[in-house]
């Protein structure tokens, strides 16, 4: 077994867990007792501890009552259930608040919360981090060494911001350490604009409520601060726990794209990636197409970030009550969706919760014991059998596999924070996460394997690169992607690219800076357009199928002027009417496509399929896929394709070679059916993509 794919040496198997809370139904030992016994039977193997436990830990300061926990640990590991024990930084306890209020977070209006809440407290203070080392050295002492603990779980959703003055001045000390001086800071940030000038570290402030804003290289590098922050304190986490047992990887639980940090940024703090997936199922009758795909992109972000295995650290066994319409996931649901995660990279299922909370705001979030307490729910059912089969693929080898695409579509966080700041040249919607979101739809649905970088990835391996609306260009990317296609990689360049450098000043001498020798081209003038209007891309020559001879054209259209890219469609309307809209232009030993307006999705789709077809990246099921059937591949010995069916309907995949059913090991050829959102995973003859 490879060891980048093991999560934990301790325990190298599929994880199949969930968050305890045992902390809660301490006066409940019966209650304790008999989930020991309903895990077994629904094939949890470990859980959470300790997330929210910090008051039940140390109910005074100084004052520990570790003995419960003990106890627990024990019980789990003679039950055969191992321990990821979680740090509580996540929440304080009331007598911390009450005897330091510095912990407690500061608003953007510079005022002081009070107790309440979770994750409501300032990774600056010194003495948060102080009590959080004491206590995480504490837990560390008692429990690392268990044989039943196999992982820390640090904090919970690290996230948000404080504006208390300790933050402030942490955030000057941090831009002294990256301008060194205030004379580089007023050039980067261009303070000569609106008489911005400072002329004392101490008169710099966070963009508050009540002052500024519109700097937007402030705003950008306020962001970088608070993420230097956060990953700092995550990193004094990691420290203390592994400076007492260094050998017990260390994770936290991301929340996707929509929190407030880069998660780029804890790659190296971090031994295992973990994140909490909730998509919304069944909004639409029709398919969860939608949902399915926003959860794959953020499964292939999650995996990039180490490109190795990650944690489904939370995942709804039914509903989660925060949702607008806590709806039920449909039969079969909950295998899909886990299996989904299965498929891009996580070598675990793992839930929140365990035990449906009897008060607080969560006591209706589903968990996989309900109210009733017994095993015989809907749920719970659906919840063992997730355990079952992930025993199952763990003897076909899951764990010895891993998802190696040849493709990668460029997210970066920084660039979305810059493009989603800017003002113009589409205020209403500049929709970037949209529209890498819609690059990686492409990929997914035509079952092309695919990364999520940044860019400061190493993108060296793969031969297909789309790197959509490149607007805030660092790391070097420009020079990156030229020796990529020099090399004979394939890329896919849109409109709004190369407009600013990492400190948001635009580029002078051309668009796309840095890249107008890569492309073949200048940009003169970008035209957006109102809701409703629209253009046209008419394809020049004859167009190569599987590209249109025509399509709809919408909201950003580029005015292109060609040095040597080759015009591949045409705009039909308006003064830029037969200017260019897509080129090509040949580089090295590659090519670099530029799509200079927005299109629909038909266009994106289209296009990455010529592309990856001349690249040479293959889908990873030879099949013609129904609408809402995806395929996803592990590689490993064998390769394991998953098939999965969103729809909520029956449908035959035509499969165009011959494939294996892995756990049935049923040949299969000329039909795949697949019952409504069934999950079927097929092993091939491991031909290399
Ligand atoms: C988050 C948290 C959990 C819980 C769930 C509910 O992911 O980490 O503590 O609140 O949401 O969905
Ligand atoms: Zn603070």
């Amino acid at each position: 077994m490879n060891e980048q794919q093991i999560l934990t040496p301790k325990f190298p198997h599929v994880l199949h867990g969930a968050d305890y809370y045992p902390e809660q139904w301490l006066k409940h030992p019966d209650i304790l007792q008999r989930d020991l016994e309903l895990m077994q039977k629904a094939h949890i193997n470990c859980v959470s501890l300790g997330v929210f436990a910090w008051s039940a830990l140390e109910p005074q300061e100084g004052i520990y009552h570790f003995d419960w926990m003990e106890k627990v640990i024990d019980d789990l590991y003679q039950a055969g259930v191992y321990t990821i024990l979680a740090t509580p930084s996540g929440a304080r306890p009331a007598w911390m608040a009450q005897k330091y209020p510095e912990v407690l977070r500061v608003s953007n209006d510079l005022r002081r919360n009070t107790f309440g809440g979770r994750h409501n407290h300032c990774y600056t203070s010194p003495i948060y981090r102080e009590q959080t080392r004491r206590m995480d050295t504490e837990l560390a002492r008692r429990f690392g060494r268990h044989p039943g603990v196999i992982l820390w779980h640090l904090s919970n959703e690290y996230g948000g911001e404080c504006f208390c003055p300790l933050c402030r001045e942490a955030f000057r000390k941090w831009l002294k350490q990256r301008y060194g001086s205030l004379e580089a800071l007023n050039d980067a940030w261009y303070t000569s604009f609106w008489s911005h000038t400072y002329t004392d570290w101490s008169q710099i402030d966070p963009p508050l409520r009540t002052g500024e804003g519109r700097l937007h290289a402030l705003n950008l590098d306020w962001k970088r601060f608070v993420t230097h922050q956060t990953v700092d304190f995550c990193r004094m986490e990691a420290e203390t726990v592994q400076s007492i047992v260094p050998e017990l990887p260390v994770t936290t639980n991301m929340i996707g794209f929509k929190s407030n940090l880069n998660y780029s940024k804890f790659h190296d703090e971090l031994n295992v990636i973990g994140w909490d997936s909730y998509p919304v199922w069944h909004k639409s009758d029709a398919d969860d197409l939608e949902e399915a795909q926003q959860a794959a992109f953020t499964h292939d972000f999650m995996r990039s970030l180490k490109h190795q295995p990650f944690l489904l650290m939370e995942s709804t066994p039914s509903t989660a009550n925060w949702m607008d319409v806590s709806k039920q996931k449909r039969p079969g649901m909950h295998m899909l969706a886990s299996m989904q995660a299965v498929a891009h990279g996580s070598n675990s299922v793992e839930y929140f919760q365990w035990r449906q909370s009897r008060g607080g705001c969560e006591k209706f979030h589903s968990a996989v014991v309900d109210h009733y307490g017994g095993e015989d729910t809907r749920v719970f059912r659906e919840v063992a059998e997730v355990g079952k089969r992930l025993k199952k693929l763990e003897e076909l080898g899951l764990c010895s596999s891993i998802n190696r695409p040849r493709a990668a579509v460029i997210f970066d966080w920084e660039n979305r924070w810059a493009v989603e700041d800017a003002q113009g040249p589409r205020r209403c919607g500049i929709k970037y996460m949209e529209t890498v979101a819609s690059f990686h739809k492409a990929f997914w649905e035509l079952g092309i394997p695919v990364d999520v970088v940044d860019m400061e990835a190493d993108l060296s391996g793969y031969r297909l690169i789309a790197a959509p609306m490149l607007y805030l260009c660092r790391a070097g990317i420009q020079e990156k992607l030229k020796q990529f296609v020099r090399g004979g990689g394939t890329l896919v360049g849109t409109y709004h690219s190369g407009v600013v450098d990492e400190s948001d000043l635009c580029y002078l001498g051309g668009t796309p800076g840095g890249m107008t020798d890569l492309f073949g081209l200048r940009i003169e003038e970008i035209d957006a357009l109102y809701d409703g209007q629209a253009n046209r891309m008419l394809l020049t020559g004859t167009h190569r199928p599987p590209l249109k001879a025509e399509y709809p054209v919408s909201e950003l259209c580029e005015v292109v002027r060609c040095t040597s890219a080759k015009v591949l469609a045409e705009y039909g309307e308006d003064f830029y009417r037969g200017c260019p809209a897509l080129t090509v232009n040949d580089y090295g030993q590659g090519r670099a496509y530029y799509l200079a307006a927005r299109t629909d999705y038909a266009l994106t789709r289209d296009l990455i399929a010529a592309a990856a077809a001349e690249a040479g990246v293959k889908p990873c099921l030879c099949a013609e896929f129904p609408h809402g059937v995806i395929a996803v591949k592990r590689d490993g010995t064998p390769n394991l394709i998953f098939v999965s069916n969103f729809n909520p309907c029956a449908v035959t995949v035509p499969l165009n070679a011959e494939y294996q059913d892995a756990e049935s090991g049923q040949l299969l050829s000329g039909k795949l059916p697949l019952s409504a959102y069934e999950v079927r995973i097929l092993t091939d003859s491991n031909s290399s993509n």
